[in-house]
């Protein structure tokens, strides 16, 4: 059956793969990217395969977020799958205009806002797949909320420990009808820009990515996985970083979490 899918982060890597994959297998996807040439290059590539549409917008913007969560509304009334894929490594500055990590913002608060703002487009039968990592660290709030700076890597494994965190929170205690949630590490070191630019290696087949993505978006053996997290580097699901296990650690990451984003909206609407 045909599936409305939004795929953040389609322009490159791992998302590209899956875009590919959906688009051809006859979903309607909704492709995202941040740079508008390279998602046009990509919605022109994939012309003719199959029906999707194309949304601009950089995800370390809440604001844009939210532009981005006003278009997908005004696209579609319902939303199968949102694929929270779009994330970031290394960058040359870190620091967005309001003092956060990038890190954070893209691969933690983004999608916990983009799916918060896209709930209502979704049902139980819909599902929240987001991209974690095996880098996972114990989160410090400080750095979380921009008064420490970290170095690359453990901002990138504390906002993938992050959004683990919120995705198992969430995905344990569903609103009300509404989405499974779940975190899925896609395999580590496979060949993306990002793994050439953070490690210099040139990694393995981004296909192994793009299998377990595109099975965690539409397979029945992923129908009770809401709250868990699936390993492929194990090929199964498996125990995130123990904080994730932490009832008590979630609640303070996501209070955090849900702090920063609140406090954004309310500073673009003074
Ligand atoms: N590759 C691996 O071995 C591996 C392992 C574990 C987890 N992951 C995760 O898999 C996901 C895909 O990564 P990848 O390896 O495929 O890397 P990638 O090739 O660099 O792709 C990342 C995607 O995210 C987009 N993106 C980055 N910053 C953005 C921003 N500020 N706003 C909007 N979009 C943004 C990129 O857009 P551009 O095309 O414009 O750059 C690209 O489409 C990420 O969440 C990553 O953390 C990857």
């Amino acid at each position: 059956m045909q599936k409305v899918i939004l795929l953040t982060g389609s322009t490159d890597g791992i998302g590209l793969e899956v875009a590919k994959r959906l688009v051809d297998e006859g979903h309607h996807v909704l492709l995202h990217g941040r740079n508008p040439q390279k998602l046009e290059a990509v919605k022109r590539e994939l012309s003719g395969r199959g029906r999707m549409e194309a949304f601009v917008a950089d995800l370390s913007s809440l604001a844009e977020v939210k532009t981005l969560a006003e278009a997908v509304k005004a696209a579609t009334p319902h939303l199968d799958v949102l694929i929270n894929n779009a994330g970031v490594y290394k960058v040359p500055n870190p620091t967005t205009e309001q003092g956060l990590d990038v890190r954070f913002v893209v691969n933690t608060l983004a999608p916990y806002y983009l799916t918060q703002l896209l709930v209502d487009q979704m049902t139980a039968a819909s599902r929240v797949v987001n991209v974690s990592s095996a880098a996972q660290a114990s989160v410090d709030l400080d750095a979380l909320q921009g008064r420490t700076a970290l170095s690359d890597h453990a901002a990138y494994a504390q906002s993938k420990l992050a959004l683990t965190m919120w995705s198992r929170s969430m995905g344990q205690q569903p609103h009300s009808g509404g989405p499974l949630t779940v975190a899925v590490n896609p395999g580590s070191m496979l060949a993306s820009k990002m793994v050439k630019q953070a490690f210099g290696v040139s990694g393995a087949s981004l296909e192994i990515g793009a299998a377990i993505l595109t099975r965690a978006a539409l397979e029945p053996g992923f129908l009770k996985s809401s709250g868990l997290y699936f390993d492929n580097d194990s090929g199964r699901f498996a125990q995130p970083h123990p904080d994730a296990l932490d009832a008590a650690l979630c609640a303070q990451v996501l209070e955090s979490i849900e702090a920063l984003v609140k406090d954004d909206a309310d500073r673009r609407r003074s």
